[in-house]
């Protein structure tokens, strides 16, 4: 089958590549054109493990092409599908323009019956909403919207879509439903996980799983917090939890709070879209803020640490908003070192694959002298081991493979104070008190119980 992808941005090359593995010939089309160019010699802009080798084995193949011809586009796909960006605007919600955008265009150039199939997360109404635009700009117009939204994680996308729990489509008729059995044909003969309904069910479908999840990590993290106070373990509360089966075992890691380019939007978008309606969730507002709390939880302990050991350097390892993915939106790390760089700290930061996106986005980012003289204070590390040398606390934040068999008694020599707060509660206690450190991990005892290590 011929299929068009508008948006190469995460979603749509990870689609795009995906479905030209599948054995379907794909264009991909985007307005930028060095990202065009940059993806025609096989080059990725952001890094997905496993990405970058489906898209040159299918460029080889010959099945997977990229242009920046946007009717060549419209005209190439029986099924077109939407992967522009929704940015959020500044009340919280889905900006929509991108996505109208391409639904005109496509009304415009389209030439027969096509499928336009709306993949990026947009709030219930949408696809009726293009379907409106479409017909206003061209009243013959053959082409059926279709609502796909997609369920992958960063840094495991690329196993997800071609292992989804389950497959939404959204649609108003029997041949569009069709349409999008052939595009999944490869799927659904191994799983069958098809959910077939209308558009704004399954626009819901995305927003209810998203903010699901979100509700369910700040859920753990309040958990967590309380544990501090009650001398109890989150960890062995977790697990006990996770064995009633209508818990479950996974998103239950007590952590320094969610990032990433969509559990924060989506909550915010379902939140702005219900206010418009009339009606303000407000659990979901709290998730939200209780979320940015949680973000900088450890702030006042860190700072409390500095001053008993009359210390000003942070280390921070890991800042990418989660492991295996250079994204930074979001991100916990990036909140926590503008706080400590307010309060007059030095900085030392590493991250496997984000320290150069760090330090280009605090480059744009801040101009002023006195700004200038705050981003000073930062140092840009390309090891575990420089990032700790004369550092009197650090902050894991993100947590990468390589931080998990760190020997923290070589470390503890490179360092001005053994203190350690562990933001996603991956180390045991007794690892870190064998190199002479203070261990605090979140809901684990130690607010209560830690100062017997000092
Ligand atoms: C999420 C959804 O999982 C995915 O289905 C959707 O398509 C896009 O949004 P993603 O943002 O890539 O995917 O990351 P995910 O692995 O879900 O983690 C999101 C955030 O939650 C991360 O910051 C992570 O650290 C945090 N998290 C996750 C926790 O704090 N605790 C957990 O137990 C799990």
């Amino acid at each position: 089958m011929k299929i068009s992808i508008f948006g190469t941005g995460y979603v749509g090359l990870v689609t795009g590549a995906s479905l030209a593995s599948l054995g379907h010939e794909v264009l991909c089309v985007d307005v930028d054109a060095k990202k065009i160019e940059l993806l025609c010699d096989g080059q990725l802009s952001f890094f997905e493990p496993g990405l970058k080798e489906i898209v040159q084995l299918n460029i080889e193949k010959k099945r997977l092409h990229f242009t920046t011809d946007i009717v060549y586009g419209v005209q190439f796909g029986d099924a077109i599908f939407n992967c522009v960006g929704t940015p959020e605007k500044e009340d919280g919600a889905a900006d929509l323009q991108y996505v109208f955008q391409v639904a005109v265009m496509v009304a415009e150039y389209a030439v027969g019956y096509k499928v336009l199939i709306n993949k990026s997360t947009v709030p219930p109404g949408t696809a009726r909403e293009c379907a409106m635009r479409m017909r206003k700009v061209n009243a013959n117009c053959e082409v059926e919207m279709v609502s796909n939204p997609e369920f992958l994680k960063q840094g495991n996308a690329v196993y997800d879509f071609n292992h989804p729990d389950k497959i939404v489509v959204g649609a108003e008729s029997v041949k569009a439903f069709q349409m999008l059995q052939k595009v999944y044909h490869g799927l659904l003969k191994m799983y069958m996980p098809l959910i077939e309904t209308n558009w704004e069910t399954a626009e819901m479908i995305k927003y209810a799983n998203n903010v699901f999840l979100a509700t369910k990590i700040s859920y753990v993290n309040e958990l967590a917090n309380i544990c501090d106070h009650m001398g109890a373990d989150i960890k062995t509360v977790t697990k006990a939890i996770g064995m009633d089966q209508r818990i479950g075992t996974k998103f239950l890691n007590a952590g320094i709070g969610y990032g990433g380019s969509c559990f924060p939007k989506d909550v915010r978008a379902i939140i702005a879209v219900a206010k418009e309606k009339g009606y303000t969730p407000e659990l979901f507002e709290e998730v939200d803020n209780f979320n940015e709390r949680q973000k900088v939880v450890l702030l006042p302990r860190i700072l409390a640490e500095l001053k008993r050991v009359s210390g000003n350097t942070v280390t921070l390892w890991g800042l990418s908003f989660k492991p295996k993915t250079s994204d930074l939106r979001g991100a916990p790390a990036l909140l926590l070192m503008d706080k400590l760089l307010e309060e007059g700290m030095d900085v030392r930061v590493y991250d496997p694959i984000a320290v150069e996106d760090v330090r280009k986005l605090y480059d744009l980012k801040r101009c002023s002298s006195r700004e200038k003289s705050i981003r000073e204070k930062i140092t840009y590390c390309s090891s575990i081991e420089e990032s700790v040398e004369g550092s009197n606390v650090i902050v894991l934040v993100t947590e990468w493979d390589e931080f998990r068999n760190v020997d923290f008694k070589a470390i503890a020599e490179r360092m001005k104070s053994r203190i350690l707060f562990d933001g996603r509660n991956i180390y045991d206690e007794g690892q870190l008190v064998e190199g002479g450190f203070r261990y605090y991990g979140l809901g684990r005892n130690s607010f209560v119980l830690g100062e017997k290590n000092g």
